[in-house]
């Protein structure tokens, strides 16, 4: 990433609004969503828009790049202008533009970026360039509630230890400041999302497989399917999804089709259940690892598309109480991709000084670790 950042010295106070709140656009379209949304800096989400374009990879049962970059050209205008009407709003009464410039399909990034960059330039207002991944880890701060969602709000301070898990990537950070993430663990083969998808497309349940594997588990025995924990036995933080989903695929090839809905509802709940297990599994040795660097992060987080994952939550708040731990979770609707969580990572990098000061060019790769 080229972007030069900046440590801001003096407070753009011009740029505040009177009651000193900083209103910011942010805009997603990494992958299959283009969204908008204007966050402020307390914390309030005045409106947000997302259109899904799922209906439209459904049939090719995953997002297809080419089709996915078209539909955010088609969208995005309607969808910024929708996103500023909602809330009441004109351009001129935005203080920050922000919007993702990786990681993700690149031409679908382009489109948000572009945007942005063209309405933060016409309008001379300060432009963030977003890590889609760092919108993800962030927006605990900006809403976060307990596993079931009574708990309504959770302040998430730094340090935390976050369990990052989407579709396209599976890390344990420990999250230290805004852009300050330290790499615990990681995937080394298939992403948790990406595992969840191959399976629900095993079993004929669509795309996106998450959301569908979920509710099929809570109908199921997990004892049903014996399937493999890999790493489980092997220290360290690293996770492994690609050795679940082939032994899914050679049980299941066992199986005579069309498969029945218990069938399907036991082996939902079965690999959910071996996905939950890796994940609390690496999760104890990352809190015995940050224990023994003396890092000590007070509250467990999950994020990502799979952080709206029912058993996931229900185990990582048992494992948060089982340590001494307060555990929170954005709302589901800020889970899966969304503008608010790129507004929110904007004002927390504007605050920071982190503003794009020369033209920048969007990335597909972006770790969060070369922030
Ligand atoms: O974060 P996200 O919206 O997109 C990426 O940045 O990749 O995550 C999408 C992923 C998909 O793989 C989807 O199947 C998964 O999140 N997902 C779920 C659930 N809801 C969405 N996985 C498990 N359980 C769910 N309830
Ligand atoms: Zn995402």
């Amino acid at each position: 990433m080229t972007e030069e950042k900046l440590i801001r010295t003096n407070m753009e106070t011009s740029r505040l609004n009177p009651d000193g709140e900083l209103l910011c656009l942010g805009i997603e379209s990494s992958c299959d969503e283009t969204s908008a949304a204007i966050v402020d800096s307390n914390r309030n989400i005045l409106s947000h828009i997302i259109y899904s374009q799922i209906p439209e990879h459904q049939k090719y049962g995953g997002v297809v790049p080419e089709l996915a970059a078209r539909a955010h050209i088609l969208a995005i205008d309607e969808v910024i202008q929708k996103t500023l009407s909602t809330a009441g709003k004109t351009i001129d009464d935005i203080d920050v533009i922000a919007a993702t410039a990786g990681p993700g399909l690149i031409g679908g990034v382009l489109v948000g970026w572009m945007a942005a960059t063209g309405i933060a330039q016409s309008t001379n207002k300060p432009l963030v360039a977003v890590n889609h991944l760092e919108g993800h880890a962030l927006v605990p701060r900006l809403s976060a509630t307990s596993a079931s969602g009574v708990v309504e709000s959770v302040n998430v301070e730094f340090p935390y230890l976050l369990m990052l898990a989407s579709g396209g990537h599976c890390q344990i950070l420990l999250v230290c400041g805004v852009g300050k993430y330290e790499l615990i663990g990681q995937t080394i083969d298939d992403s948790a999302g990406e595992a969840f998808d191959k399976v629900a497309k095993m079993l004929g349940l669509g795309y996106p497989g998450g959301p569908a594997v979920d509710k099929r588990a809570q109908m199921g025995n997990p004892q049903a399917f014996n399937l493999p924990r890999p790493l489980c036995d092997k220290p360290g933080c690293d996770f492994s999804f690609s050795g679940i989903k082939t032994a899914a695929r050679t049980l299941l090839s066992k199986e005579s089709e069309p498969y029945s809905d218990k069938l399907i509802n036991d082996f939902c709940a079965s690999f959910q259940s071996a996905v939950v297990d890796c994940i609390v599994n690496r999760l104890q040795h990352a809190l015995c690892d940050t224990r023994v660097r003396n890092a000590a992060p007070k509250t467990l987080v999950v994020a990502g598309g799979v952080a709206k994952n029912s058993a996931i939550r229900a185990a990582m708040e048992k494992l948060a109480s089982e340590n001494d731990m307060i555990f929170a979770a954005p709302p589901m609707s800020l889970c899966t991709d969304n503008g608010a969580m790129i507004a929110w990572a904007g004002i927390e990098n504007y605050l920071v000084g982190n503003i794009v000061t020369k033209p920048v060019a969007p990335c597909p790769r972006w770790p969060l670790t070369e922030l």
